[in-house]
């Protein structure tokens, strides 16, 4: 008996211990967090002059020894003892692992190859920042993903070598090791191809900077040189300047060459190659035309010249596929190759270039619509439209990359759009990134073996400037670099949040421009039915802050009540929030009105066809969920947000009982570029009845919003006590864009 005791005591303590140990470790100022550190006692002193020795043979020592000079640490070569080792071997397990042991002697760093020595070098640097001490400990580490990716959209906006290669410096830190360059789209080629000309001498260039200005005027290309034309592209001296400085950081660059959509800027220089045979009438190319896929042949066979990425990029995407349709050539590829319609012209399409690429000895990634008419035999899928794509491929055998729209497009928000530069419409935090899991354990093992990795995508339609393209990257794309590195098991929100605060200080010290995290109170409003309250929490993305709040209405200043534990509102509070960095405010002040409100639970009626059932994400909680106590956030798309389109929104609720009301509310949004708009107006009847009901009010939309983007607008009626069981609540649309949406959140009646 007395030895099971024991056991149980010893077993409590290895516990004890191991706890301690990842604690300690997540407080380690490591991005991508390391799977698995063994810390220790002690410390040892960073001597002035950091030497190392290597065991690299020839070409792996000369890429080290050019690398070095933009290593963070200064390192240099030891005439006896090194303090740092780089020891090739197979202590350092599977390819880009590594091992990094720090004792009083100094640090030996073993890898299976260059690319794991790499990490542990930024491993090493991470942990010597702005430190005279390194503690001792051993890490074992290595990637979750193969594939870990960033995509850099050079089309709808052209940048230079110099913005490329600053990114990949530093995303190589965060052992990012894929660059996705979206090198042509309607908006401008970019690459430089021998005996085609006019794709660099035209279709590179336009007369607009912005991409909306060029758009809206009709996207139409003009001569290099064309007084003002505004483009680039990368000529070959260029790609080899890219591709070197990227490959001495480990990282592969996939070039992407967009087919058969997305390709209006090759029309413009080519017509010939168009269904209609003029430009500036489709971006689709003509599939029944062979010299199509001369085209691409002869473009592929230079791209193939050029990159040695074993992948290449296809596109495949969004191709609007009524073109071939009316077009006679595609009709008669369709007939002479025995396929049933376009989708199947389309793979048609892919697979003969597929096959091209293959005699070449590489293969190609297509988007996840290259599913759509069936795969080509040997395709790697990105998905992007979702997670379906991907995992369909993977189910088909295939390798897929995981990039869904809802947490890897950096084209999107990602804080309150309002105080934001425009963008796409949907709102993405780097939390929001970070809690992406590309292959979560309820997918079948099969599944996952072919779940390759993921990526971040940087589309420019919005970002015309280097700053602003570094600004919707990070810190968004450092959370996508743990997402593919760390174990799910490893990561941790609350570490990675004072971790993404310290990288942001960071990287804004070497002359980034990162986004520095939102700087209003940020809430969480979780509903308690059984008690009948709301349990209100506050929280901030930065760390360390403070919020301070009142709850009578005046501003909180730094005397005011310190926020620690979450409120429960049981009937209404309006409180006002606001950071403080000490005694400094720290953004604005924010009024939270939050109300356990006579509507919550109660049964509602929709007329008409009711919310938006096509899409999971806008059907806002169903039937109950205008009447759940939750409120939307910045995110169309975030499952609390109902959706109406194309009618509009006419429900009844039924209180049960006639109830004296005196407010009746909901929260619209409108981002115009998903066509989301705000309603025209909304009118608010009543009735004790049912049958009998009369308007109380029409409340109309203000034109300063209507003008906005972005914007976020409660509609309805405060006033003296009224007798209503039934309130009807319509929103009306009618002068809205065709097809536009509506969406809302939670219906408030007190
Ligand atoms: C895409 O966003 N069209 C791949």
């Amino acid at each position: 008996m007395k030895i099971f005791k024991y056991i149980r005591i010893a077993a409590l303590l290895a516990i004890a211990a191991v706890a301690d140990t990842s604690a300690r470790a997540q407080e380690l100022d490591l991005t991508p967090m390391p799977n698995s550190i063994s810390m220790k006692q002690g410390s040892v002193k960073i001597p002035a002059t950091i030497t190392y020795k290597t065991n690299f043979k020839k070409a792996d020592r000369a890429d080290l020894e050019a690398y070095l000079p933009d290593y963070a640490l200064r390192m240099v070569p030891a005439k006896k003892k090194a303090f740092v080792n780089i020891i090739l071997s197979d202590k350092g397990g599977k390819a880009e692992a590594y091992r990094l042991d720090i004792s009083p002697d100094g640090v030996n760093i073993y890898a299976a190859d260059a690319a794991g020595a790499f990490y542990a070098l930024q491993t090493l640097a991470q942990l010597a920042r702005d430190k005279s001490e390194l503690p001792l400990l051993t890490i074992d580490d290595g990637p979750r993903f193969e594939y870990r990716g960033v995509h850099i959209d050079v089309s709808r906006h052209f940048f230079g070598t110099d913005y490329i290669k600053k990114q990949l410096d530093l995303l190589s830190t965060y052992k990012i090791n894929r660059m996705h360059w979206h090198l042509t789209d309607a908006a401008g080629w970019r690459l430089e191809i021998p005996g085609y000309p006019r794709l660099t001498d035209f279709a590179a260039w336009r007369s607009e900077s912005e991409f909306s200005d060029w758009h809206e005027n009709g996207g139409k290309y003009c001569e290099s040189t064309t007084e003002g034309a505004y483009g680039g592209y990368y000529t070959e001296a260029d790609v080899k300047e890219v591709l070197e400085y990227a490959r001495l950081r480990h990282i592969t660059v996939i070039p992407e060459i967009e087919l058969p959509g997305h390709s209006a800027e090759v029309l413009a220089a080519y017509p010939e190659l168009s269904c209609y045979g003029e430009p500036y009438k489709s971006g689709e190319v003509c599939i029944g035309n062979e010299a199509t896929f001369k085209f691409f042949e002869d473009v592929l066979d230079e791209v193939i010249r050029l990159f040695p990425s074993h992948y290449i990029h296809i596109g495949g995407d969004e191709a609007d596929r009524s073109h071939w349709k009316s077009c006679a050539k595609c009709q008669q590829r369709i007939k002479d190759e025995g396929l049933t319609d376009e989708a199947q012209l389309q793979s048609y399409m892919i697979e003969r270039i597929e096959r091209h690429v293959n005699s070449r000895g590489r293969d190609i990634i297509g988007w996840d619509e290259i599913l759509d008419g069936g795969l080509a035999p040997n395709a790697t899928v990105m998905s992007w439209r979702g997670e379906e794509g991907g995992i369909k491929a993977a189910q088909m055998g295939h390798d897929a990359i995981m990039t869904p729209g809802a947490y890897c497009y950096l084209d999107q928000y990602q804080d309150d759009p309002e105080t934001q530069p425009k963008a796409f419409g949907s709102t993405i935090t780097v939390f929001h990134c970070y809690s992406y899991d590309p292959a979560p354990a309820s997918l079948d093992p099969e599944i996952h073996k072919h779940i390759i990795g993921v990526q971040g995508n940087n589309w420019a339609e919005y970002i015309s400037t280097y700053s602003h393209g570094e600004y919707m990257m990070y810190p968004r794309m450092i959370a996508l670099c743990e997402v593919g590195w760390t174990q799910p098991e490893n990561k941790n929100e609350d570490s990675f949040k004072r971790r993404i605060n310290g990288e942001i200080r960071h990287i804004k010290s070497l002359g980034y421009n990162p986004f520095t995290l939102s700087t209003q109170v940020q809430t969480a409003q979780t509903p308690d039915y059984g008690r009948k309250c709301i349990i209100l929490e506050l929280t901030s993305e930065k760390d360390p802050i403070d919020i301070r709040y009142t709850l009578d209405g005046s501003e909180p200043d730094a005397s005011s009540p310190l926020y620690s534990t979450p409120f429960e509102v049981t009937d209404s509070i309006k409180l006002k929030a606001r950071l403080f960095n000490g005694d400094t405010p720290a953004g604005p002040v924010k009024l939270l009105r939050t109300d356990y409100h006579k509507g919550i639970g109660k049964k509602i009626t929709y007329a008409g066809r009711g919310y938006y059932r096509h899409s999971e994400a806008y059907k806002g909680g169903g039937d109950t969920g205008l009447l759940d106590g939750k409120r939307g956030g910045h995110s169309y798309q975030d499952g609390l947000w109902q959706g109406f389109c194309p009618n509009n929104l006419d429900a009844t609720i039924d209180l049960g009982e006639n109830t004296a009301v005196t407010r009746i509310m909901a929260n619209f949004m409108q981002m115009k570029t998903p066509q989301i708009y705000l309603p025209d107006n909304v009118e608010i009847y009543i009735s004790t009845d049912g049958s009998d009901f009369k308007l109380l009010h029409t409340d109309y939309a203000k034109p300063e919003d209507v003008a906005k983007d972005a914007v976020f607008a409660d509609f309805g009626w405060t006033g003296a006590p009224v007798e209503a069981r039934y309130i009807r609540f319509v929103a009306n649309q009618a002068s809205r864009p065709n097809a536009a949406f509506l969406f809302t959140d939670e219906i408030v009646i007190q």
